[in-house]
């Protein structure tokens, strides 16, 4: 397996952090007033909470020393009402930072699903599932702390050390400038350790990226590992990269570790020479006690803000990479997309092919070749060839699912690119190679292309694929599990028929649409299978060739070329490759 699931997440710089940031601030547009009532309120919290240590002063100089015991009750409660007001107001700040972070997500989640439904299936074709919803949760939650609590931090903290520097030259110049010795140091190893951090923080987001892509893929995969028997193999390369993440982990961790004492540590040496240089000035009576006692408290809230805002050097950068990665999905634009957005008010049903040519991928030798067939409407077409003659491909390019360049496709004599395509493809449904059901009920699978039919034609349409049997034993309601897998191969393509019926296409596409239905079942299928056919234009690509005996004409395709075409019996006479085929399958049969 794929162990090196991040390797392309790391994407070509196209736009600088700041473009990146600007960009995901305009989000913050619809909710201005909250955003900047937050700001203000965290404003005033800070500057209250920046005021207590005056007051301290203010205390113990005016009130403790001189001897003014009367009024210091008085100071005390406004010491204990600052602190309450500051506090209200960092809640009520942080709580409506957050709401607006939340809204954002939302909205940003909401963008990327719309976009995700919309890119065609050649993104999926090139991007891992992991990587994508690695992207949607982890990368949006990452936004979500900077959003909530990141930005607005640190535009409290800048202010806060603004106005504590100002604060501190009013009292003290001396003292000022005796704090601001230990800053040189504070600096230096704020950046000495921001750098490693970063480093750290990258290696473990990349191993923690490989162990869940890892997971991811171990458990889609569950039944083929169980099935080769190598479940402890995979659970020991699994182990690797667990132990790839601990490591990580554990060095991020011991720097974070050590990084805290070491800041004590300079803060400590800063306390105790304000202690000395400030106790020699109270002494010399240069100093009254209370300054000092302010000077200290401020230098134990210095610590945090200066942490604060080195972290969210590192919260930005690595917000921005999430950032690039959110703004890569929300920018793609789908391959697919209608030139002239035509509505055909009534469709007949004739598909054409002219000239066409198609390779899913550029350089790459082409899966159609000058392809060029009528199927006319109302009829019904087989397609038969070996594994990989470009049957799936065909189909593929009917439903719009990839771009063609070179040749056309007409419906009822308009090239499909001019068609709106949700419109078109209205006209249409697939019985899908992999028959796939959402997680949910049965009844709701049904419904599910057209949401407003009734029981009673839904029952009809059971009835028709012969599945009202099956339906009805385990009943409408059966939860039908992720991708359908409560149920069997065979019933999954039976409700997929069963749901294709129902949307009643003009347009009918089986893609070995009973390649895992019983031979008893496949005979109700059949028997009905007229009447499904009737009055639309079908495409039934068939593995087993005792199916296409009815259909109006057989075309037998070779590496994206057709090799005959004709009715069954016309393609029998012949004695040519269909011929063949039929022979080896039934004679295969036979000695089964
Ligand atoms: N999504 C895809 N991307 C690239 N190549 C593809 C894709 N799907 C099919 N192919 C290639 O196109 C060829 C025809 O495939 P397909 O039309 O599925 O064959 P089949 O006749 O079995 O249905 C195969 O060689 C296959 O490898
Ligand atoms: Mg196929």
């Amino acid at each position: 397996m794929n162990k090196g699931v991040d390797q392309k997440d790391h994407l070509a710089r196209e736009y600088s952090d700041w473009e990146l940031f600007k960009r995901l601030m305009s989000y913050t547009k619809p909710h201005i007033y909250v955003f900047f009532t937050a700001l203000l309120a965290m404003f005033l919290s800070t500057f209250l909470s920046v005021l207590q240590p005056l007051i301290l002063a203010i205390a113990i100089d005016d009130y403790i020393l001189a001897g003014n015991l009367d009024g210091l009750g008085f100071i005390s409660l406004i010491y204990l009402l600052v602190g309450i007001v500051s506090f209200s107001l960092n809640v009520i700040a942080s709580y409506y930072t957050t709401l607006t972070g939340i809204r954002i997500i939302t909205k940003i989640r909401q963008e990327a699903f719309y976009k995700l439904q919309d890119l065609s299936m050649d993104f999926y074709d090139r991007e891992a599932v992991g990587r994508i919803i690695s992207r949607i949760t982890n990368d949006v939650e990452r936004l979500l702390n900077l959003l909530s609590t990141g930005i607005i931090d640190a535009i409290v903290n800048v202010m806060f050390l603004g106005l504590l520097f100002f604060i501190l030259i009013y009292l003290d110049l001396k003292l000022t400038l005796t704090v601001f010795l230990i800053f040189p140091f504070l600096a230096a190893f704020t950046v000495f350790f921001r750098i490693k951090a970063r480093t750290a923080w990258q290696k473990t987001r990349r191993a923690l990226a490989k162990v869940t892509g890892y997971y991811q893929e171990a458990i889609s995969g569950i039944s083929v590992s169980k099935a080769f028997a190598v479940e402890d193999f995979m659970a020991k390369e699994f182990q690797e990269l667990n132990l790839e993440n601990y490591l990580a982990r554990i060095k991020a961790l011991t720097i974070f570790a050590v990084m805290f004492p070491i800041m004590d540590i300079i803060l400590a040496f800063g306390t105790a020479l304000v202690l000395f240089v400030g106790g020699v000035a109270v002494g010399t009576a240069s100093l009254s006690v209370g300054v000092l006692v302010a000077f200290l408290s401020y230098l134990t809230r210095l610590a945090q803000p200066i942490m604060t805002l080195s972290n969210f050097y590192n919260n930005l950068l690595s917000s921005m990479a999430a950032t690039e990665r959110i703004f890569d999905i929300l920018d793609r634009n789908p391959s697919v997309v209608s030139r002239d957005n035509k509505v055909l008010k009534s469709v007949n049903g004739s598909i054409e092919f002219k000239n066409l040519n198609f390779s899913y991928t550029p350089d790459t030798e082409p899966v159609l070749k000058d392809f060029n067939l009528k199927i006319d409407a109302k009829k019904t077409f087989a397609f038969v060839g070996h594994t990989g003659a470009g049957k799936t491909t065909i189909t593929n390019l009917i439903c719009r699912f990839y771009d063609f360049t070179q040749g056309e496709i007409l419906l009822d004599g308009t090239d499909i690119r001019d068609l709106d395509l949700k419109k078109y493809r209205d006209w249409i449904a697939i019985i899908p190679q992999d028959s796939f059901l959402f997680s949910g009920t049965i009844r709701e699978n049904l419904r599910f292309g057209s949401p407003t039919v009734s029981d009673e034609d839904i029952e009809k349409a059971l009835l028709k694929v012969g599945a009202f049997d099956f339906v009805m034993s385990k009943g409408f309601d059966f939860q039908v599990g992720e991708r359908g897998t409560r149920l069997s191969m065979g019933e999954r393509q039976l409700l997929c028929f069963a749901r294709a019926i129902i949307s009643d296409p003009q347009i009918l596409i089986l893609d070995e649409a009973t390649s895992s239905i019983d031979a008893h079942t496949e005979l109700v299928i059949q028997q009905s299978l007229h009447n499904i056919l009737k009055d639309r234009t079908s495409i039934i690509i068939a593995h087993r060739l005792s199916t296409v005996r009815m259909v109006d004409r057989i075309i037998v395709m070779e590496a994206g070329k057709i090799e005959e075409k004709g009715t069954f019996e016309e393609l029998i006479k012949k004695e040519g490759i269909f011929a063949d085929l039929y022979k080896k399958q039934f004679t295969v049969k036979h000695s089964e």
